[in-house]
């Protein structure tokens, strides 16, 4: 019998004001589309911007449905709409922020588990890490270099 040990190590920005330039703008360009979330049921909005290595930005944001499950996260619908727009580009950085109606979001919002999964497929597709930067409505930032350190012994293909 063994233990093993995984860890996952992220940088901590005090706040969104610190990010490098293009991130800075990256995230604004999230914090902008929560305003697009259809979350009657939730009342939590959810905005995610991709930076494409062909110069291209992409958003989502979380769609709900009366029937729960049918609805998706701002991240899926981001990467799904990526993959179906501009198939061969390469998602170099997700920006994600998060915001509710009925309190102040301060701590960074990580993506759920789902998420990790289908961004997962698709950082392994491009063989290229994806920067990713989630954060409240305010707060700090938390910055993971790949999604690899998101989701340690994710399942892949290979195990098929
Ligand atoms: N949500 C996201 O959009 N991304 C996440 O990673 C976590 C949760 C959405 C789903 C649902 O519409 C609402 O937030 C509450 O769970």
């Amino acid at each position: 019998m063994e233990k093993i040990t995984l860890t996952s190590t992220f940088t901590v920005y005090d706040s969104a004001n610190d990010l490098p330039e293009p991130v800075r703008l990256l995230m604004q360009r999230a914090v902008e589309v929560r305003k697009t979330a259809y979350a009657p049921y939730s009342k939590f909005r959810v905005g995610a911007a991709l930076q494409l290595d062909n110069g291209e930005v992409v958003i989502g944001s979380n769609q709900e449905n009366a029937a729960y499950p049918s609805g998706l996260c701002a991240e899926r619908v981001a990467v799904f709409h990526a993959g179906a727009a501009h198939p061969g580009a390469k998602i170099l950085t997700l920006a994600i922020s998060a915001a509710a109606d009925s309190k102040v979001v301060d701590s960074p919002i990580p993506p759920c588990g789902a998420c990790r999964q289908s961004l997962a497929e698709y950082e392994m597709k491009q063989d290229v890490p994806m920067e990713i930067y989630f954060m409240g409505e305010t707060g700090k930032v938390y910055k993971s270099d790949s999604l690899k350190n998101l989701l340690p012994l994710v399942f892949d293909k290979d195990y098929l």
